[in-house]
Parts: structure tokens; sequence; C-alpha cells
């Protein structure tokens, strides 16, 4: 195995998103799970890729992948379970007319003056009622919104409409009384101050919007071929007959607890990806078993490999020691997962095809979980040959009252081929 901490692309912020907030298209929307472009670019470079070579992405998110192989002219296809992230990966890869999108903004500024009940007022904590202490969105932002969406649906360009949804839901973001941070929504600071209204929402969707013109003039698609898939990669990839692949780079859930899908629920809900709680908690079984709070089937498959065994002796020995008592079995299903994806990516590969697969090392009772040597044990397992396990940088985590010892985790790129 090689095992590189001195690889060419460390330590230079490729396993996250920063440098997207700058980049046409990409800076639509901060996507704060996602890699960088550059990482993408480099990937395909390694690959000498012909332009009718098909570039995968099986866990999209963002679209970051789907989006750069777009704009260089290369064929490409992303799978994300998520509908509200796969809409988006989908909005950015299109070409659109900037006389199209103008008429469909004069359209629905119209909407967003008018406004319209939206139904999303009183429900859970979305609005301000008797019953809630905090919520996400002023009236005025919800009714603004409601207004301006229902009107889009009259814009009669398919993909204008998408791009002008998208715009609505972003603008509505930035009106939310809470970001993401980290596993969870938090209330901004002093968030009932920034008294979020229709001028504010206005005032953003218009600034959006001239980003998203500026960006479709500046950032041409050169490849028309992108295909996203909205639904769960073990199914799709199985399922689905989607051309063989001669680069994948994708970067899966990291097996660290935390539940994609919960925390996008105001997008998911504003732009009617779902509908109910019930709609969102199916959502969450379908997405690989990273996570504790959603209760899917419980793993079969043991045979990871000897770092998995020992790893998992040793969790299994120190029980009292766990923040939760499902974290053994959710490291089986997370491997039992990766191990089915690898498996299906071999099936899905051409001769010669590489596969990137960046991911993070964990910690639970005290102790790292070297999560990139297990993945390359299991993809040998699913027929891949290993080519290095490249090092792309260490992050600073807060320790915390279950893992005291820990304060560096490794981010790594598993690189292998066919
Ligand atoms: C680390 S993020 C990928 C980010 C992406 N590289 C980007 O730059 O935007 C992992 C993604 O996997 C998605 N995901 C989780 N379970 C999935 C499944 N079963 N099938 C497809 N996608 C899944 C999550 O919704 C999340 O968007």
């Amino acid at each position: 195995m090689r095992f590189n901490p001195d690889f060419y692309l460390s330590n230079q912020g490729v396993s996250n998103a920063t440098d997207t907030l700058n980049l046409p298209r990409h800076r639509w929307y901060y996507y704060k799970e996602g890699f960088s472009p550059y990482l993408v670019e480099k990937a395909i470079e390694s690959c000498e890729l012909q332009k009718d070579d098909i570039i995968l992405d099986p866990f999209n998110g963002s679209g970051t992948t789907t989006l750069t192989a777009s704009i260089l002219g290369y064929k490409s296809i992303g799978i994300e379970v998520n509908p509200f992230t796969a809409f988006l990966s989908s909005s950015k890869v299109k070409n659109i007319n900037k006389y199209s999108y103008e008429d469909g903004l004069n359209l629905v500024l119209k909407g967003i003056n008018t406004g319209s009940e939206s139904a999303l007022k009183g429900f859970s904590t979305f609005s301000k009622t008797t019953k809630t202490k905090k919520w996400l969105f002023n009236d005025e932002v919800l009714d603004s919104f409601a207004g301006g969406w229902n009107i889009s649906d009259n814009i009669q360009i398919g993909d204008t409409r998408q791009i002008i949804q998208l715009a609505l839901i972003i603008a509505a973001m930035k009106n939310c009384n809470a970001t993401r941070d980290g596993k969870c929504l938090r209330y901004r600071d002093g968030w009932q101050k920034h008294n979020y209204s229709k001028e504010s929402y206005l005032s953003s969707f218009k600034a959006i919007s001239s980003m998203i013109i500026d960006d479709i003039i500046q950032c041409p698609i050169l490849s028309s071929y992108a295909r996203i898939y909205n639904g769960d990669a073990r199914k799709i990839l199985l399922e689905k007959e989607i051309e063989k692949f001669k680069l994948c780079i994708t970067s899966p859930p990291y097996l660290n607890t935390f539940d994609y899908t919960d925390i996008y629920r105001p997008e998911l809900f504003l732009g009617q990806f779902v509908k109910t709680m019930k709609d969102l908690y199916d959502l969450r079984l379908q997405t690989v078993r990273s996570h504790i709070q959603a209760k899917w089937d419980n793993p079969i498959c043991t045979n990871f490999g000897y770092i998995y065994n020992n790893y998992i002796k040793y969790i299994n020995n120190h029980k009292s020691e766990l923040m939760n008592r499902r974290i053994p079995l959710m490291i089986q299903a997370y491997f039992e997962d990766m191990l089915s994806v690898l498996e299906l990516l071999y099936s899905k590969a051409e001769k010669n095809a590489q596969l990137w697969f960046v991911v993070s090392n964990s910690a639970y009772a005290n102790k790292e979980i070297p999560v990139d040597l297990i993945i390359a044990d299991i993809a040998k397992l699913a027929g891949w040959k290993l080519r290095e396990i490249g090092v792309l940088r260490n992050i600073k985590r807060r320790k915390t009252k279950h893992s005291p010892d820990i304060s560096f985790l490794r981010e790594s790129v598993v690189i292998m081929r066919k």
C-alpha cells in the first residue's frame, strides 16, 4: 500500500469548498461539505481523458464535479440523494439566454412585490406562531418568496424557470433567521434585529440574479452532457443503465454522525422537494448510514479487513465511552454501504478507469478510526487496485468529552484503478 503523507495536493485546501465562493456558477450557493473544483481538475489531468469519456460522481452534492467537468467540456454524470442539491447541481450546468432570464426576472419581481400567502406559515418552526420561541423566517419573507415562486410557474422555458426558482430559494436562505453551523441550524446573533422583510428579500433576489446573469455570460458550459440523477447512489448504480466511466471523483458523507438531509430542511420545504416531516424522514433513510438518528436497517456484512476488525473490537470493548450505543452499528453499516458502492462502481468502470475517493478519519471512544486505510482494504475486496492514499490535510478538531485526546483528523484521497 502507498500511503503518502507528502501527496502533491496536500495542504492546498482541495478537500474544502472555500474557493467556490469566488468562482463563477460555483458561487451561486455555498455548500460547506463540498470539495474544490481544483481537485477535480487535477484528477482529470492525471487521467488523460478524451472528450467522450465519462466523469462520474455518485455523491455529487452541490455538483462540483459535474460543473467542473461541464465547464471544461467533458461529459459527466452526478448522483445525489438530496433533491435540493440535485436541483442545484443540475441548475448550475445549464446554458440559458440572458434575455430569457431577464424576462422571467421581471415577472417574478412583480410576484414578489404582490406576495402570496405562504403554505409554510404555521408549519413547524418555519414562522412565528404562539408556540415558537424562534422561527426560521419572518412572515413577510415567506409571503414574498411564495409570491415569486407561484408566478415563476408561468415561465415557459424550463431551464430558465429552474434557475430562477433556485435564485428564489437562495434569496430566502439569505433572509433566514438561522444559518448552518456544523451539524445544526443556528440562529444568527441578534437574529430578531435583522428584521428580514420584503425589501431585504427583494434586494437579495436581485443581487443573486445579477450574479447569475454575469456568470452565464462569462462562464458558458462547454459540454451539454451532464446527467444528474436524484436518488440513492446504491440504487441508481444498480438499476439505471448509466454509461461506463473513465474517472470517478467523489466524496461520500464522512463517518461523523452528521445528517446532511436534516440541516437542509429549509431549502427542501421551500422548493417543495418534501412536503411533510415523513417525506424528510424517508429521505434520511435513503442516505448513506453515517448518522445515528434515523432508524435504518441493520447491517449484515462484517468482512472489511484486518484494520476494521481491530478497530471494531476496540470499540466494542469501550462501549461505555461512546456518546451513543448505536455507534458500532453505524460504523459497520457505513462500511457495508461503502463496500456496496465500491463494488457497483467497479461494475460501471471502464478498463483502466480511475477512482478518487475523498474521505476523512473520525474518532470514537478516544480512538481515531482510519477510514482511508479501511476504504483501501474494502476497495481491494471490490476488485480495485490501490494506487495511492494521498493525505490532503490534518484538520484540527475540537476536543470532545468522548475523545479528549484526539486533536487532528486526517482527510485523504484514496486513488484506485480498475
Ligand atoms: C461530502 S458531500 C459531497 C459534496 C460534493 N463533493 C460537492 O463538492 O458538493 C456527500 C453527499 O452525498 C450525499 N449522499 C448521502 N447519501 C447518499 C446516497 N445514498 N446516494 C447519493 N448521495 C448521497 C449527501 O446528500 C451529500 O450531498
